[in-house]
């Protein structure tokens, strides 16, 4: 049975009728304005949910369904701050009151001790944004909704709500299946993770993860690797890819998900995204950018995973959102990206799936982004709060708890629209930004079979529903189909170019094959003696992929844990990989893959060179290593691995002997306890390289690839130094109330931000990396294009979404076919009766003002304007060929004032807004004509040039003062100099 006709056929369980009642006693405190003033009329009118007749309905149900509710409504109760409950009626307050105590009860027997003490979340509230914008809305969207509108013109109520929704966790082969519409031939779309390969899948390639893209700099690489990964999805029949990641951002350092993005800076986020988006959607396959937004640890990430009733609040002001958190998404969204993950945590204290300001405000209107936001798995908290600030579609499917069946949406979001709650020109925008997107990068020229391989099993023939425990159908569900094709080849190419040289004392590398480098006085008369030592350099002893996701350390270390982490195909191990780069005539090679020195001391005494190799590991917050749940403790190198570089610097030729140290983490680290010892001569930061590791840290050892491998983030010298704001939160605070709180207060601070702002030396700065040559740059340029104006031009109105009609079917329509087979747990569309479906017309809601910062994909199209180009010539003056990354830093005009307010304005000392990889061929001279020289040059826009005006919610260009512009080599070696 093809996939589509089976979700259309079957049927999940009993659908309770009581649904909206929940979604409309939902906390999402969008349901209040922002002013901390506004009446209980103000908030009656701002809020569609709150307060509309069928609240009151529904809380005179019957008992079962009273009961059944009371839970949902303490969690929501729990979400809403003591001030506001304060002011409802006394009839109300009665109920909220008992829901208060019912939801105290629970809290605490969840864990949540903190929760009885009751505050006001310090950053505000997310102020409400609504209606929904609707899709259609960009020429270059024109066609794909032409043909969406015609196909979903034709669907019925329960065939459009089958889009929307996930068939449950497990019910199909993929980690989300949403449902189809086979009468019309639209597919059932396979969603699978994730940012590095195909997850739970064969014959897939384990690609080097996003730090390590990052960490290369290099546009064309990160294009490259999009691609392939795409390509693998369309081979395994992958529709959706729940990638690239780009939030977490890496706001800390020790953040468990960092590894998945692209590095600790907007631009890098944004340019890599955007980059890798390009790449999948060219192969017909749709892009997801995550996690929409603030997701910036693991720790109290998602409700219950963490004993609490409710996830945490990540309190981000409005001018950090737009210059740091939501940049990304901005260049995402731009580039054509078709889905948006929302995240799991709260924003400003309102779950991020049901955020109306940041979906249907800054998302949809603002960055006019016209593909479907999908929930990350039951980051969905809210049934018709959900649906009305903006989500397009809930995944797995699944509603407040993990594989219940019991979904938010299905037969619920049926009944929200039959009885009112849920207007159908929602239902028909959710569908039609999925349908248009399936037809934006050519699905519809695909045969439709569906994924070929099967999430939760290895063997030929499978469960088709693993998640039921009442249907046992079997059939083929793995046909191994090799996705690999030569994409070893690109992997190895990133996983070298991801690899930062740091520390290079007496060149001692490159190394020689031959041990001894030419012209250098062998020590003895027998062969130069290397050792290799530590864990990392080593294979897993219980195989590659024996821990669920790669939640474990174990061996070398070429992949973070969680969602986002695939099964090796292989795994090349750097020491098999360095014993056959050697020479054997004239070297001796050993090795020690322990991380504790035996105590024959002959073993590191007795060698010319010793190469350590480290690690660092995390993940994603469902699993643990050790005690590292998800987020870092600390940015220690693991397993005792700086006792081990001590130990052998020390040993090593009994201290004379050459020490090259290799790091393979999964962000940034402290070198501190080494990396002044004089004989460690090289220090390495190879990030995740993926399955071709050993083959890729040769050719960076051995000179075959020349490093060119930036830091996408900051080394510290002590972790205090990225600043106060910069830790994980790993335990609430009392002051928190009913979920943890996590204030953004550094706002634009983070990472080289802040040691720039403070002064602080780091060990290594953002951008710096080494090579085995030398470059130079010189004759900066900066050519205006544009006066300096504060603001962009008008917003450009864009076209006519497609409009319905719209009537509402008869709800006797919804329910159940006669004799519907039904697969035990599935999420099903239809209806059980037609109880709760009686209409109530909405209140009709007040449109909120359109933002001048929108009009086109990724914002005003205006924005994207270039303002100025800036270029510079950079010479190889070393001996070698190689690339080096040009970076360019643009400094606000300092002590700015703006001139309407009088206000001051602050900026960080520099923000990276641009970044060029070259390669530059040694020397003109040896090298005849074209050699030793490249141009270089970076078109800035007018986004790069302004910074979001909080109050006049605009990107403003300062029109006074002047701008620094700067060109180097990192975030702190910018020799060239200019101003604007
Ligand atoms: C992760 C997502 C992932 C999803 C599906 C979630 O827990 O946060 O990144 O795409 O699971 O596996
Ligand atoms: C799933 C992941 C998901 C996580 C969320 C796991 O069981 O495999 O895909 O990200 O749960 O908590």
């Amino acid at each position: 049975m093809a996939p589509y006709e089976s979700h259309q056929l079957r049927r999940g369980k009993y659908a309770r009728l009581d649904a909206p009642t929940d979604d409309d006693l939902e906390p999402t405190p969008t349901r209040f304005s922002s002013e901390s003033n506004a009446t209980l009329e103000d908030l009656e009118e701002h809020d569609p949910l709150a307060f509309d007749s069928k609240l009151k309905r529904k809380k005179s149900a019957g008992d079962l369904k009273v009961r059944k509710a009371s839970f949902k409504d303490a969690e929501a109760a729990a979400a809403i701050p003591y001030a506001r409950r304060k002011k409802f009626t006394p009839g109300r307050c009665c109920c909220w009151l008992l829901t208060f105590v019912a939801a105290t009860v629970l809290l605490l027997a969840a864990g949540g001790i903190w929760a009885y003490k009751v505050s006001v979340p310090v950053d505000g509230r997310s102020p409400p944004w609504y209606p929904a914008p609707k899709g259609g809305a960009d020429p270059a969207w024109e066609e794909s909704y032409k043909k969406a509108a015609e196909l979903v013109k034709q669907m019925t109520l329960v065939e459009k709500v089958n889009i929307t929704t996930g068939t449950g966790w497990s019910m199909e082969m993929c980690v989300g299946n949403n449902g189809a519409v086979p009468r019309l031939k639209f597919p059932q779309l396979c969603l699978q993770d994730g940012p590095l390969g195909i997850r739970f899948a064969d014959n897939i390639t384990a690609f080097p993860a996003g730090i390590t893209v990052g960490a290369t700099w290099n546009k064309e690489l990160m294009y490259q690797r999009g691609k392939a990964h795409g390509k693998e999805a369309r081979l395994k029949g992958v529709n959706v890819l729940l990638g690239p990641a780009m939030g977490p951002l890496g706001r800390l350092p020790a953040g468990g998900r960092n590894w998945e993005g692209f590095g600790s800076d907007p631009v890098l986020q944004g340019i890599a995204a955007a980059q890798t988006i390009k790449g999948i959607q060219e192969e017909g396959v749709m892009a997801t950018a995550k996690h929409w937004v603030g997701n910036e640890q693991e720790h109290f990430r998602q409700a219950r995973e963490w004993g609490i009733p409710n996830a945490i609040s990540s309190n981000i002001d409005d001018r950090a959102l737009h210059e740091i958190y939501a940049w990304p998404f901005a260049d995402s969204v731009k580039a054509g990206v078709v889905s948006v993950m929302c995240s799991y945590n709260q924003v400003n204290s309102s779950y991020a799936c049901a955020n109306s300001k940041l979906l249907n405000g800054v998302l949809k209107d603002e960055l006019g982004f016209q593909g479907f936001v999908q929930s990350d798995w039951l980051a969905q908290r809210s049934g018709v709060a959900s649906a009305l600030a903006g989500l397009d579609m809930t995944m797995p499917g699944d509603g407040l708890r993990w594989s219940n069946g019991d979904s938010l949406w299905g037969a619920r979001l049926t009944q929200a629209v039959l009885n009112g709650s849920v207007p159908i020109d929602r239902v028909d925008d959710m569908v039609t930004r999925v349908v248009a997107s399936w037809y934006q990068v050519g699905q519809d020229k695909w045969s439709n079979e569906g994924p070929n391989f099967s999430s939760w099993t290895n063997d030929e023939v499978g469960k088709l529903h693993e998640g039921s425990p009442s249907d046992k159908t079997t059939g083929v569900v793995n046909k191994f189909v090799n996705a690999q094709g030569d994409h070893k080849d690109i992997v190895r190419k990133v996983a070298a170019e991801g690899t930062v040289l740091v520390k290079n004392e007496d060149n001692v590398l490159p190394l020689s094959r031959k041990g001894h480098k030419d012209g250098s006085k062998s020590k003895r008369q027998t062969k130069f003696r290397v050792c290799v030592f530590g864990e990392d350099a080593r294979l897993p002893y219980d195989g590659i992929n024996k821990c669920p996701d790669q939640s474990c350390n174990d061996g070398t270390l070429a992949s973070g844990w969680g969602s986002g982490a695939v099964d090796f195909p292989y795994l090349v191990e750097p020491m098999s990989a360095i014993r056959a780069a050697f020479d054997k005539e004239n070297v001796y090679i050993t090795d020690w893959l322990k991380n504790k020195l035996p105590k024959q001391k002959e073993i590191v005494e007795d060698q010319d060179l010793c190469i350590v190799f480290v690690n660092s590991d995390a993940g994603e917050g469902y699993l643990k290593w050790a005690d590292v749940r998800g987020d870092r403790n600390d940015l220690s190198i693991q397993k005792d691995g700086n006792q081990l570089v001590k130990d052998v610097a020390k040993g090593c030729g009994k201290g004379k002997g050459d020490v090259v140290v290799v790091v393979h983490t999964v962000g940034t680290v402290n070198l501190e306890e080494f990396i002044d010892i004089p004989n460690v001569k090289a220090v390495l930061i190879a990030n995740l390289p993926g399955q071709e590791s050993g083959n890729a840290i040769v050719d960076v050892l051995f000179g075959d690839v020349n490093p060119s491998g930036r830091l996408p983030y900051t080394i510290a010298k002590k972790e205090e130094d990225f600043g106060p704001d910069s830790k994980v939160k790993y335990l609430p605070s009392p002051s928190d109330g009913l979920a943890p709180q996590q204030n953004f207060s550094e706002g634009l601070y983070i990472d080289y931000r802040h040691f720039d702002k403070q002064d602080i030396a780091p060990r290594y700065e953002f951008g710096f990396g080494l090579s085995y040559t030398q470059f130079k740059l010189s004759s900066l340029l900066i050519r205006s294009k544009h006066g300096k104006s504060p603001l962009p031009s008008a917003r450009p109105s864009g076209i006519a979404p497609p409009t319905y009609p719209t009537d509402l079917p008869d709800p006797k329509s919804a329910l159940f076919p006669k004799d519907f087979h039904k697969v035990g747990k599935y999420i099903y569309p239809y209806l059980e009766s037609t109880d709760g479906t009686s209409f109530t017309a909405p209140e009709p809601v007040p449109q909120s003002p359109l933002s001048e910062a929108g009009g086109g994909p990724g914002g005003n199209p205006d924005l994207y304007t270039t303002i100025l180009t800036v270029s510079a010539s950079v010479t190889n003056t070393g001996p070698v060929d190689g690339a080096t990354v040009v970076q360019l830093y643009i400094s606000f005009p300092q002590g700015y004032k703006d001139p309407e307010t009088g206000e001051a304005v602050d900026f960080p000392v520099r923000v990276l807004r641009g970044f060029e990889k070259v390669f530059v061929e040694a020397g003109k001279q040896e090298h005849g004509n074209g050699g030793g020289r490249e141009l270089v040059t970076f078109d800035v826009t007018r986004k790069d040039l302004s910074y979001w005006d909080v109050k006049r919610q605009n990107w403003v260009m300062p029109t006074e003062g002047e701008f620094g512009i700067s060109v180097g080599f990192s975030s702190r070696d910018l020799p060239l100099q200019g101003t604007w």
